[in-house]
């Protein structure tokens, strides 16, 4: 299978709104309260969301649209934080557990990807979830992050550095 990672832009997040809703829970893919359904509003608040981020004048991320075989399957982002550039990632039900969110990572570490204001060499590259979360936990080990516990069942993980630039 071709995976491939594409910078968002307008026509990316209709396809990326697409495939949210088809396949993944509201609260998977933006900030939206456990157990929502998409609705009118949630399809608006999601494409409020990326244009408000990545696709501002002035974005406070960077954003991807993780491709397979030229189908958008889920996001990628990248955002600066306290501790480094904060890594984030979401799939589609049916891509899931098949190697594409390792594949798509790699990519963002791979040459080229990360140079910018956002992602820029040197910086740390961050990732957060939570103890629950086994296959974000699967995802992290897979790419070598070493990861931390924190308080109520949160954890952190750090990217060799090597990775990041
Ligand atoms: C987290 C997520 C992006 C992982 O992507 P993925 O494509 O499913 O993961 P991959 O298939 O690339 O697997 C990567 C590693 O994690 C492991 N893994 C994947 N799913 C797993 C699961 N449910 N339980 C345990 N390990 C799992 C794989 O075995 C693999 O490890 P290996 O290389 O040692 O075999 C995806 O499951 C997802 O979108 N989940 C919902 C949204 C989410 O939770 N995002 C993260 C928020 S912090």
């Amino acid at each position: 299978m071709d995976v491939r990672i594409d910078p968002l832009d307008e026509r990316g997040l209709a396809d990326l709104l697409d495939a949210a809703v088809a396949g993944a829970d509201p609260a998977e893919v933006l900030p939206a309260a456990a157990g929502a359904t998409w609705d009118d509003g949630l399809r608006a608040r999601f494409l409020a969301f990326h244009r408000g981020r990545a696709l501002a004048p002035d974005p406070v991320e960077r954003t991807w649209v993780v491709r397979a075989d030229g189908d958008a399957v889920g996001a990628l982002r990248l955002e600066p934080g306290p501790d480094g550039d904060e890594v984030g990632i979401w799939l589609v039900r049916d891509a899931r557990g098949r190697g594409l969110g390792a594949a798509a990572v790699r990519q963002l570490l791979g040459p080229g990807q990360l140079a910018g204001p956002v992602g820029a060499a040197g910086t740390p590259l961050v990732a957060r979830t939570t103890t629950a979360n086994r296959a974000a936990l699967g995802l992290l080990r897979a790419l070598g992050a070493v990861t931390a516990p924190g308080t109520d069942g949160a954890v952190t993980a750090r990217f060799p550095s090597d990775d990041h630039g």
